[in-house]
C-alpha cells in the first residue's frame, strides 16, 4: 500500500512504553520504512511530538529527534494510518481483568479486540498484522477470527513477535537484543510474512539472534520468560529470608550461587519485590491459563511467586514497623526512590506504592523523593496523601526524619552525603536499605543502624 518513496509502510497502535520506543529504533535503523505511531491517546501523541516525551528512557529522546518528522511521525489519525499500512504492529495495552470472569488473573483483551475490528474496518488492501502486546496463547487465534469476519477480500496474516526489552536500558535492550522472536503460521503466506518482518530486523540484528517458531510457541515463550525471571527474584527472596534470620549473607549466596554457570549471576539481587507492569500480570496471565486447562498444580506452582512477592513486600514494612519500637505514629520517614526501577519514571505496580500505603496505614508521614517518578507518585497516593510530602532534593527530603527507606536504588542515592544526612536526622537513625545499595559499614560508622534486605543487622542498641 506505499504511495511513497519507502520500501514499506509501517504502523504501530499504541505509543505506550513499548510502542514509542520500538517505533523509534526501527525508524532509526530502517530509513527505507516509513513508521507511523497512533493513539487513542491524543495527550500522549502530543507529548510524543513535543520535547517533553511521554516517557523517560534514556537515550530516547535523542533518537527520536533523529527521524521524528523523517521517516517517523505520530498521530491520532488511527484509520487513515491502518489504511495505508503494510505491516501493522499492535502494541495497546493488556492489563489484568478487573472484573467479571477471570477478574484478577486473566488478561482484560477488550483493546485488542477493538484494535482488530478497527483494523478490519479501515483495511482496503492485505495487511501483516503483528501482535507486539503481551497476549495469552492463542490470542492469534482470536484475532484472526474477527479480521477475516465479514467478507471484505482482504486477507491478514498474523504474526506474534513479542517484546523483551526492559524499562532503563530499553534503547540498549532493542539495539543489541538477545534474540528477535517471530512466530508464525507454517503456511506459504504465514512464511512470506515471517519474511518481510525477519527483513526489517535484518537491518541491524545478526541472523543468528532471530528465532523463529510457530504462533503458539512465540505467544508462550513471552509469558515464560516473564515467568521464570520473576521466579529467580521470589526464589532469592525467599533466601533473604532466611539469611536474616541465620546471619549469612544473601549478596555472598547469590554470588556463590550465581558463579555456576548453569544457574547464572543476573536476577538474583533481593529487595522489595519485584514491580513493573509486566511481571505480575503475566505471571497471572500464565496462572490463568494453567487453570483453564484444568493444570492446578502448574497454577499454583507460578501463583506462589507472586505470592512471594507480595509476602516479601509486607515483610519489608513489618521489619520497619518492629525495628522502629512497633509504632509509627507520627515518625516522619524519607522514601528513596518511588519507581519500580532506576532510570524510569514508571511506577506501574511498583513496591514503593504497597509499602507507602502500608506505612500511611500505621500513621507514618512520608517525605517521598525520586529524580523521575514525582508526577506518578503523586497520582498513586491521590486521596491518602495528606500525610506525603514530595520532595526533590534527597537531603531536604531526610531533614528531620527518624528513617530512611530505600526502596529503588538510582545511582544518585549511592553517591549522597550520609553524614550530612546523618546530621539533620532525628536519633536514633534508621536506615532501611530495601536494594542493598548503600555502604552499610560506613553508615554503621557515621551512626546510622542499618537494616538491609538479606544480611544481618548493623546497630548500635
Ligand atoms: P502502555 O499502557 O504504556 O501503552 C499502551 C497504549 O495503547 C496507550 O497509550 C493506550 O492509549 C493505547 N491504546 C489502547 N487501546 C487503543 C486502541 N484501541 N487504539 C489505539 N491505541 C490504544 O503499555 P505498554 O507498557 O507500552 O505495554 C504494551 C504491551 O506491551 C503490553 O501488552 C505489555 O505487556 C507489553 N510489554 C510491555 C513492556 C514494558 O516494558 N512496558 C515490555 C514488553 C512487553
Ligand atoms: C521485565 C523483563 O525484564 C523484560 O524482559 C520484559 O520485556 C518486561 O518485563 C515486560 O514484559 O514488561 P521490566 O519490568 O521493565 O522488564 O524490568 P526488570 O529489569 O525486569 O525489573 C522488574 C522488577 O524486578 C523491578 O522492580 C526490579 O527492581 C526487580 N528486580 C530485578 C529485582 O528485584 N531483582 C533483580 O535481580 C532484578
Amino acid at each position: 500500500m506505499t504511495t511513497n518513496n519507502f520500501k514499506k509502510n509501517i504502523l504501530c497502535i499504541g505509543a505506550g512504553y513499548v510502542g514509542g520506543p520500538t517505533m523509534t529504533i526501527i525508524a532509526n535503523k530502517c530509513p527505507d520504512y516509513k513508521i507511523t505511531v497512533v493513539d487513542i491517546s491524543k495527550e500522549r501523541i502530543d507529548a510524543w511530538n513535543s520535547d517533553q516525551l511521554p516517557i523517560f528512557e534514556p537515550g530516547l529522546k535523542e533518537r527520536v529527534l533523529k527521524v521524528r518528522g523523517k521517516n517517523l511521525f505520530f498521530s491520532t489519525d488511527i484509520d487513515a494510518a491502518i489504511d495505508q499500512a503494510d505491516i501493522i504492529f499492535v502494541s495497546v495495552n493488556t492489563p489484568t481483568k478487573n472484573f467479571g470472569e477471570g477478574a484478577g488473573k486473566a488478561v482484560d483483551l477488550q483493546y485488542i479486540e477493538q484494535t482488530a475490528r478497527r483494523i478490519k474496518e479501515n483495511s482496503r488492501s492485505n495487511k501483516i498484522v503483528v501482535e507486539k502486546s503481551t497476549l495469552p496463547v492463542r490470542a492469534a487465534e482470536t484475532l484472526e477470527t474477527i479480521l477475516h469476519s465479514g467478507k471484505n477480500g482482504v486477507h491478514f496474516e498474523i504474526l506474534s513477535n513479542p517484546e523483551f526489552m526492559a524499562e532503563g536500558s530499553g534503547v540498549r535492550d532493542m539495539e543489541f537484543p538477545d534474540r528477535v522472536l517471530i512466530g508464525s503460521k507454517d503456511t506459504p503466506s504465514g512464511l512470506a510474512a515471517r519474511k518481510e518482518l525477519v527483513d526489517v530486523y535484518l537491518h541491524w540484528v545478526p541472523e543468528e539472534n532471530l528465532i523463529t517458531t510457530n504462533l503458539w510457541s512465540s505467544e508462550l515463550s513471552k509469558l515464560v520468560s516473564n515467568a521464570f525471571l520473576a521466579q529467580r527474584i521470589s526464589s532469592i527472596n525467599s533466601i533473604a529470608a532466611i539469611c536474616e534470620v541465620t546471619e549469612a549473607d544473601v549478596t555472598e549466596v547469590s554470588k556463590a550461587v550465581g558463579r555456576d554457570s548453569r544457574i547464572g549471576a543476573k536476577f538474583l539481587n533481593a529487595g522489595p519485590g519485584f514491580g513493573g507492569s509486566c511481571f505480575r500480570k503475566d505471571i497471572l496471565n500464565l496462572v490463568y491459563l494453567c487453570e483453564y486447562y484444568q493444570l492446578n498444580e502448574i497454577a499454583s506452582f507460578w501463583e506462589q511467586v507472586v505470592t512471594l512477592n507480595d509476602y516479601q513486600m509486607e515483610r519489608y514494612v513489618k521489619r520497619i514497623l518492629q525495628v522502629m519500637f512497633n509504632t509509627l505514629v507520627g515518625k516522619k520517614l524519607a522514601v528513596f526512590g518511588f519507581a519500580f526501577k532506576p532510570d524510569t519514571g514508571d511506577t506501574r505496580d511498583a513496591p514503593a506504592i504497597y509499602i507507602c500505603k502500608r506505612l500511611l496505614e500505621e500513621k507514618a508521614c512520608l517525605r517521598i523523593t525520586d529524580p523521575h517518578a514525582l508526577k506518578n507518585a503523586r497520582k498513586d497516593l491521590e486521596g491518602i496523601d495528606s500525610e506525603v510530602e514530595y520532595i526533590e532534593d534527597p537531603y531536604k527530603a531526610a531533614e528531620g526524619v527518624h528513617g530512611i527507606a530505600l526502596i529503588t536504588e538510582w545511582t544518585e542515592y549511592s553517591k549522597l552525603d550520609y553524614q550530612k544526612i546523618f546530621d539533620k536526622m532525628e536519633k536514633p537513625a534508621f536506615i532501611f536499605d530495601g536494594r542493598n545499595h548503600l555502604d552499610h559499614k560506613a553508615l554503621f560508622d557515621i551512626g546510622f543502624n542499618v537494616y538491609s534486605v538479606g544480611k544481618a543487622p548493623l546497630t548500635h542498641f
